[in-house]
């Protein structure tokens, strides 16, 4: 048994490559018996601007999203990352310790900083610290991380060894748990790229709430070949990621999906995909209006699985400000 610890950035509705790629597996990890902890980062989604209300939405969608998805508070524990201090405490006090330098080669910081100039906040340069300060207080083993986030946790534990160097035995050293290409969804209109929210198309992606007539209409633009059969090829992208995609809603197999659609089209094919689809989406989708419909109750589970949080979080931070001499 291990402690795990991820979180997710509130960012506005979630596709189904998020709910495959990160969410999903997240809620198995759970199943199979770990400590696990999971929250919404709202002070990373600070470090580029945020309309105010926009924010209070996207982090109550976000809770009601893996709320419906099966994360279950009582296996984990589920908060608001603001709710708990000592997450922005452990953060100044790591970044007393952390170099510049280091933080320079953060490669998703020079992605997101290219070109622009005098804007870039210094939350942005320090986001990396303020993710250490969220894994290392709580004694995590295992962090499960798209590969763009592995180079971060490497930072926790760099920050981790060189605090235990200096001030003795504090924090546990974490791990990166890269996941499985396996569920990685690819853009509807482009299968050489994965599927994004920040996609120039509407088209690339299924959102989580989209109805079955928007759901018909993109797969049945989803780009594919001129083959025309129904068989799953690496090579024929477009075709194989919808056939990942109808793998994962209907629990088949390819070779089962390959033995329905013997002698059959792209046509068929494609509006049995958008039925099942929305045969998938739409209990999830209606779990989620039911959360978001009583703000109260979310309110609630966030703030009891803040209270927790604050325990553990205030034992750790007593050990620590004890260790650097300021109590
Ligand atoms: P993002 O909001 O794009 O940073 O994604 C949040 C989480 O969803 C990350 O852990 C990603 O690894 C995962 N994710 C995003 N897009 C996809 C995709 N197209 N396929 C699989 N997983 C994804
Ligand atoms: N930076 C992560 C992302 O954008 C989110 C995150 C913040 C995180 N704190 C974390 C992930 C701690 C794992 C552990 O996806």
């Amino acid at each position: 048994m291990s402690k795990v610890l991820t979180a997710l950035q509130p960012s506005g509705v979630l596709h189904i490559g998020n709910y495959f790629g990160a969410i999903e597996p997240f809620v198995k990890l759970q199943d199979s018996g770990n400590t696990n902890v999971l929250f919404v980062v709202d002070y990373h989604a600070i470090t580029v601007p945020q309309e105010p209300e926009m924010l209070r939405k996207n982090i109550m969608f976000a809770t009601a999203t893996y709320l419906a998805a099966g994360v279950d508070p009582k296996k984990t524990l589920l908060f608001q990352q603001s709710h708990v201090p000592q997450h922005t405490e452990l953060a100044w006090i790591l970044n007393c310790i952390a170099h510049m330098g280091e933080l320079e080669r953060m490669t998703q910081y020079k992605d997101k900083t290219r070109g622009k100039g005098e804007a870039v906040t210094v939350g942005l340069f320090d986001y990396p610290v303020l993710m250490a300060a969220d894994i290392l207080l709580y004694e995590t083993e295992i962090v499960p991380v798209g590969e763009d986030q592995k180079q971060h946790v490497e930072l926790a534990r760099d920050l981790a060894e060189r605090f235990n160097k200096r001030f003795g035995e504090t924090f546990t050293i974490p791990k990166p748990q890269i996941r499985k290409e396996g569920a990685r969804i690819m853009g509807l209109d482009d299968p050489e790229i994965k599927m994004s929210k920040s996609a120039k198309s509407e088209k690339n992606f299924i959102s989580l709430m989209d109805d079955d007539k928007t759901i018909e209409k993109k797969i049945k633009s989803a780009v594919t070949d001129s083959q025309g059969t129904i068989k799953y090829d690496e090579k024929r992208k477009g075709l194989a990621n919808l056939i990942t995609i109808y793998s994962l809603v209907t629990g088949q197999t390819n070779n089962q999906i390959e033995e329905s659609y013997k002698g059959k089209g792209y046509k068929e094919f494609k509006e049995d995909l958008a039925k099942h689809l929305n045969d998938f989406l739409k209990p999830l989708q209606n779990k989620i209006k039911t959360y978001l419909s009583d703000e109260t109750e979310l309110k609630n589970i966030l703030d009891q699985g803040a209270k927790k949080a604050q325990i553990l979080a205030e034992q750790k931070m007593k050990d620590v400000r004890n260790k650097i001499g300021v109590y």
